[in-house]
C-alpha cells in the first residue's frame, strides 16, 4: 500500500531539519516507507561496518531489529544515541539463545572436557552478551556474509567451534563450504535435559550447532524448491543460507542478502529467480528489475514480523522527538558487555574480506 502522504511529509521534514545530526541507518528487510529515508541501506554485516561511518552524526535511527541497533551502539563506543523506533522489534532467532542457557551449555562443555578446545562463534543475531560471552572465551561473531570465514578462523584456533544461535547457517556453512559432514555436526538443544547430547557426541563432533532457527527462512522447504521449479521452467532458486539445509541443498545459488542483491543485479534480462528470503526485499528486488522474473519461493506471505513493525509511524515519531531534543527508544549496552562484544566484532571485521 501506497504510504500516508502526511505521514511521509512530516518525515521529510523532521529528516531536513535535523540535517547531518541524524544517520539513518536500513536493513534490506525494512518496509519501502521506510527504506526511502535510509541514508545507507544494507545487510547486517554492511550496516556493521557502516555504523561508525558518521562519527559526527550525534543520533543513529536504526531502523532494523534489536540486535542491530546494540550492535551500532557498541562499535560507535557509546558516543552516538542510537535509537531503534520500536523497541518490539526483536528477533525470534535471536530470542532463542539466552546469556543463562549459553553460560550452563558451555559448563556442560567443561564437565565434557571438551570447553577448552572449543571456540565459540554468534552470529550477529545475537543478543550483545552472548557476543559478549564469544569476546570473552576467544570466539568471534559472523555474518551470514563472512560466515565460511569465521569458521576458517575458528577452526585454526580450536578443534571444535560451538556455533550460536542458528543452526541452519552453521550446518550450511561447514557442511557446503568447509567441507565437514553432517556426521560432524551435533545439535545442542536448550530445552533438553543435558542440551540433548551425551559427552560422546561432544566429543566426537567437530560442529555444535545451537537449536535456534530464523522464523522467516525456516518456512522455506524442499517442496517449495520444487513447486517453483515445476511452475516456472529453468527458474534460478536463490535461497538465504538461514535455509533448513534440504532448501539449500536443493537451491542453485545461496548467500546473505546483499549477495541476494547483487546476485539478481548482473543476472541477463529474460531470466527467471526464485527468492528465499524475507519478503519486503523480494518484492523491492522484482519492483527494480521488470526486465527479469523475480518471484518469491514461497506460495505464502512470509515478511519478518519484528523487522514490519519498524513503519513510518514509528520512524515519524522518533524523528520528530530528536526534531525537539527527546530522545526516545535509545538502544544502550553496558560498558562491560560492550567491551567484550567489541572484542568479538573485532574479530569479525578483522577477517579476510
Ligand atoms: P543478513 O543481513 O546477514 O543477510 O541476515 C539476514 C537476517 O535475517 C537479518 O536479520
Ligand atoms: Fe530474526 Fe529472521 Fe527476522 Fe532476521 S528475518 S530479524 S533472523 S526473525
Amino acid at each position: 500500500a501506497a504510504s500516508d502522504p502526511d505521514l511521509v511529509e512530516r518525515a521529510r521534514k523532521a529528516r531536513a531539519t535535523l540535517g547531518d545530526r541524524v544517520f539513518v541507518l536500513g536493513h534490506h528487510y525494512q518496509r519501502d516507507e521506510v527504506i526511502q529515508f535510509a541514508d545507507v541501506t544494507g545487510d547486517s554485516f554492511k550496516l556493521a561496518r557502516d555504523a561508525a561511518a558518521r562519527p559526527e552524526a550525534e543520533y543513529i535511527v536504526f531502523c532494523g531489529v534489536h540486535f542491530m541497533a546494540e550492535s551500532a551502539d557498541i562499535l560507535t563506543g557509546g558516543h552516538q544515541q542510537v535509537v531503534l523506533p520500536d523497541l518490539a522489534a526483536g528477533c525470534s532467532m535471536a530470542d532463542m539463545a539466552r546469556i543463562l542457557q549459553v553460560e550452563d551449555a558451555w559448563t556442560r562443555l567443561e564437565e565434557a572436557g571438551v570447553a577448552a578446545g572449543t571456540v565459540p562463534i554468534t552470529y550477529m543475531n545475537s543478543s550483545a552478551d552472548i557476543k559478549a560471552f564469544c569476546g570473552r572465551n576467544g570466539g568471534a561473531v559472523c555474518t551470514s556474509s563472512n560466515a565460511r570465514q569465521a569458521l576458517e578462523w575458528a577452526f585454526a584456533q580450536g578443534e571444535k567451534v560451538l556455533f550460536l544461535p542458528d543452526q541452519h547457517l552453521g550446518r550450511n556453512t561447514a557442511v557446503l563450504q568447509l567441507g565437514l559432514s553432517l556426521d560432524d555436526c551435533v545439535v545442542v538443544d536448550p530445552h533438553k535435559p543435558g542440551f540433548g547430547v551425551t559427552d560422546d557426541e561432544l566429543r566426537a563432533a567437530k560442529i555444535l550447532l545451537w537449536k535456534g532457527h530464523c522464523s522467516v527462512h525456516g518456512r522455506f522447504t524442499a517442496e517449495s524448491v520444487a513447486d517453483v521449479r515445476a511452475r516456472i521452467p529453468g527458474v534460478n532458486v536463490l535461497v538465504h543460507p538461514e535455509c533448513q539445509h534440504e532448501v539449500v541443498l536443493g537451491a542453485d545459488y545461496v548467500g546473505s542478502t546483499e549477495y541476494i542483491i547483487k546476485t539478481i543485479a548482473a543476472a541477463p534480462a529474460g531470466s527467471a529467480w526464485a527468492v528465499g528470503t524475507e519478503l519486503n526485499l523480494v518484492k523491492r528486488l522484482a519492483a527494480e528489475h521488470p526486465d527479469k522474473t523475480v518471484v518469491f519461493l514461497e506460495k505464502t506471505v512470509c515478511f519478518c514480523a519484528t523487522m514490519n513493525r519498524i513503519d513510518l509511524p514509528h520512524l515519524v515519531w522518533a524523528l520528530e522527538n530528536l526534531v525537539e531534543g527527546r530522545v526516545v527508544n535509545r538502544i544502550e549496552v553496558d560498558d562491560d558487555t560492550a567491551h567484550w562484544a567489541r572484542v568479538a566484532l573485532d574479530r569479525m571485521l578483522a577477517l579476510p574480506g
